[in-house]
């Protein structure tokens, strides 16, 4: 796969200002191109103050908004994206304006150059036919604001190619995007049941089943909102609600027409009053209308291929905010209640229809499965995806169950060469899920815990010992049980921005899955302690240094890597190896006497002042009894067997999960420091 080294951005307005900068902020080359001057500038500033506004909020220091900002070219020279990768088009939503500049930028752009739509209301399609290459051609529809708001449809149109397809995956990895690919459809995934949301609103206060009070009130209930469907448009501006429900309802039929009270608040050019009375008993009127239109149109589209369950879950969660997307709300208020509300909006709307996949499972009476582990094998490579981005693909019952389903399914397959394990977004794999534990340990159920570590470790086992070489792609962030999964696999292939840290005996427990054990293994138990002990980072940098990370590449060279690795066979994982200097403190700092030095609150002798300063400060964070316990394992496993060793941390589950500091230390996550009593 070709590197991308230059992405242009045409329009410098509200989006295409935003796209710039995200990639600059992302370390991509960008040029930034409007028609005039003044644009240009108004879009550089816009992009300036938004990184100041970063500066002042500690989000960025003031040394990388001068890196993003090195970045970014603006002009008003369309020649300057002659020799880019990619060209994102983000100007006026005007068909007209689209396709005169797709045949002009066919014209100047290199054979190689892929180009793409923002386009929120054509058809990808329509623009890839004013161009000489339709197969390099695709849609890419950024949510606002685009350098804050994670979501990316990507939208290959039927002429789309499979490598322009993997291309712009990969762009939209680069730049820190969630991907969800969608097909050229009205509305495409998010928007389809978005706008409807918005519509239905207006229909509901037109036909006076509640006024605009209640209608917000219900709309936060019903989907745990923050904003109910007229303060956002009173936020988002109120033609765009009109432009696309007049685009979805020219293209889907009546269902989908505008409502006319909002045209009519438009032609008046007023926000919505939000004022009034709340009418307790209109509440479950509306919220059935909302779940009826939501769900029935979020069905429809899966039926028809537009987007999958999972992603357009994906779309509502990471693109609108919604805590639950609208197939893990259905499977919570149950198929039954959601069917009816659908069936009822059926009968409202002759021309909607009753979704087959609604009618479907309604029949099964259960919820809606979740593939959350996705497999997917070309030529002798099955790569095995953990698709849960919106949680950092967090392991949990489910995900462990589908990933054993998924490599078995690979090593099975007498094709396959090499498994390669990923994350699908930012992250590798940020931890295990906090509130699984957190349930058990309240429902005195520590042993469900320890089966369902016990299920890890089998699983990690047949990993590490599989006859086709395993590889993790560690490619963004590995958290406790991400960072366990890699190591479990035979070879790491990294990149710059992947990294690993055992971050459980900051709240309150241990390392479950191995990560000691292999730790030790390949760095030696002191070192492996300092990691455990201190929680912190090791860079993909220094992974490589270590040992534990086979290849350092940048993300465009990944398939080169692994390729590589696969004609190399499998490494020795566990090999005697040298530990370069720069780590020596950090081994020193854990050793036998130190620890017991660290325990009673000393400071580690034999490292330099600062750093064992420092060591003990982060270990005063800890909590005790998880130091204790990590401590005692790490030293009963030197010299055992792998499958030993494994009984030695299960052993101690019930011990750590029983204690005071792990209830402290897991409700504590995302909140605020836990407070560890040392019981
Ligand atoms: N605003 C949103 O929330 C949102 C979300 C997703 C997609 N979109 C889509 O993104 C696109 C841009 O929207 P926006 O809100 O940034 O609009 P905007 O009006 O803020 O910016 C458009 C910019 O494009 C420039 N422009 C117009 N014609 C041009 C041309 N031929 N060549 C170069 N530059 C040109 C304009 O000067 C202007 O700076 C639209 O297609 C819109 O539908 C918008």
């Amino acid at each position: 796969m070709s590197q991308i080294n230059k992405i242009g951005v045409i329009g410098a307005g509200n989006m295409g200002s935003g796209i710039a900068q995200k990639m600059a902020q992302e370390g991509v080359n960008v040029v930034m191109v409007d028609i005039k001057e003044e644009f240009v500038k108004r879009g550089l500033e816009t992009i300036k103050g938004l990184l100041q506004e970063g500066v002042e909020r500690k989000i960025f220091k003031p040394e990388q908004v001068e890196a993003t900002l090195a970045r970014i070219t603006g002009t008003t020279d369309f020649a300057a994206v002659a020799d880019a990768d990619l060209v994102v088009e983000a100007v006026f939503e005007d068909k007209k304006v689209k396709a005169d500049l797709f045949q002009s930028l066919d014209k100047i752009c290199s054979d190689k150059t892929i180009l793409a739509t923002n386009t929120s209301s054509f058809y990808v399609r329509e623009f890839a036919e004013q161009t000489s290459r339709p197969d390099r051609f695709v849609g890419l529809h950024y949510f606002f604001h685009p350098a804050k708001n994670r979501l990316l449809e990507v939208i290959p149109h039927a002429d789309t190619s499979n490598d322009t397809l993997e291309k712009s995956l990969l762009v939209a990895k680069l730049h820190g995007k969630t991907a969800i690919v969608v097909k050229d459809a009205p509305g495409f995934a998010v928007n389809r049941f978005f706008v409807p949301f918005l519509n239905e609103a207006a229909r509901m206060l037109e036909e006076n089943v509640a006024n605009i009070a209640t209608i917000e009130e219900a709309a936060k209930q019903a989907f745990k909102i923050g904003m109910g469907p007229f303060e956002l448009m009173n936020v988002t501006g109120i033609p765009i609600a009109v432009h696309a429900s007049t685009t979805l309802g020219n293209e889907l039929g009546p269902f989908y027409a505008t409502a006319d009270i909002l045209k009519v608040q438009m032609d008046k050019n007023e926000l919505w009053n939000l004022e009034g009375d709340v009418d307790e008993s209109r509440i479950a009127a509306v919220v059935d209308r909302f779940y009826g239109v939501c769900f029935g149109v979020a069905a429809a589209l899966v039926d028809e291929g537009v987007a999958s369950i999972e992603d357009t879950d994906r779309g509502a969660k990471i693109g609108l905010r919604w805590i639950m997307g609208p197939f893990e709300i259905m499977n919570k208020i149950g198929v039954a209640r959601t069917h009816a509300a659908v069936e009822a909006i059926t009968q409202k709307y002759p021309d909607f229809k009753m979704p087959e996949i609604l009618a479907k499972q309604n029949a099964l009476g259960r919820p809606f499965d979740f593939k959350f582990v996705d497999l997917e094998i070309k030529d002798e490579i099955a790569t095995i995806t953990l698709n849960r981005p919106e949680a950092m693909n967090a392991l949990n019952e489910t995900v462990v169950a589908q990933l054993d389903e998924r490599f078995t399914e690979a090593e099975n397959h007498p094709a396959v060469k090499a498994i390669i394990f990923q994350g699908a977004g930012k992250a590798f794999v940020a931890g295990a899920d906090i509130k699984y534990f957190i349930d058990k340990i309240k429902t005195d159920q520590i042993s469900d815990i320890v089966e369902f570590t016990r299920r890890g470790h089998e699983l990690f086992l047949k990993i590490e010992n599989s006859t086709k070489l395993t590889i993790a792609l560690l490619d963004g962030l590995a958290l406790g049980g991400g960072s366990e999964l890699a190591m479990t696999c035979q070879a790491i292939v990294a990149t710059p921005a992947g990294s690993m840290g055992f971050t459980e005996t900051g709240i309150g427990i241990f390392p479950g899955l191995g990560g000691m054990l292999r730790t030790a293994r390949m760095v030696g138990p002191d070192l492996a302690k300092y990691y455990m002990f201190t929680g912190a980072t090791i860079t993909a940098q220094d992974a490589h240094a270590l040992g534990i990370v086979a290849k350092l590449v940048a993300p465009s060279d990944v398939e080169a890597a692994i390729q590589e690795l696969v004609s190399e066979g499998k490494p020795e994982k566990y090999r005697k190896r040298e530990i370069p200097e720069k780590f020596k403190p950090f081994s020193v700092a854990c050793n036998r006497e130190n620890v017991s030095r660290l325990f009673s609150g000393e400071v580690p002798q034999g490292v330099p002042e600062d750093l064992a300063a420092r060591i003990s400060k982060f270990i005063g964070f800890k909590a005790p009894i998880a130091l204790k316990i990590s401590n005692e394992i790490i030293d009963q496993q030197v010299g055992k067997s792998m499958e030993e060793a494994v009984e030695i941390e299960l052993g101690r589950l019930n011990d750590i999960f029983s204690t005071a500091d792990a209830l402290e230390g897991l409700s504590s996550v995302g909140r605020r420091r836990p407070e560890f009593k040392g019981a």
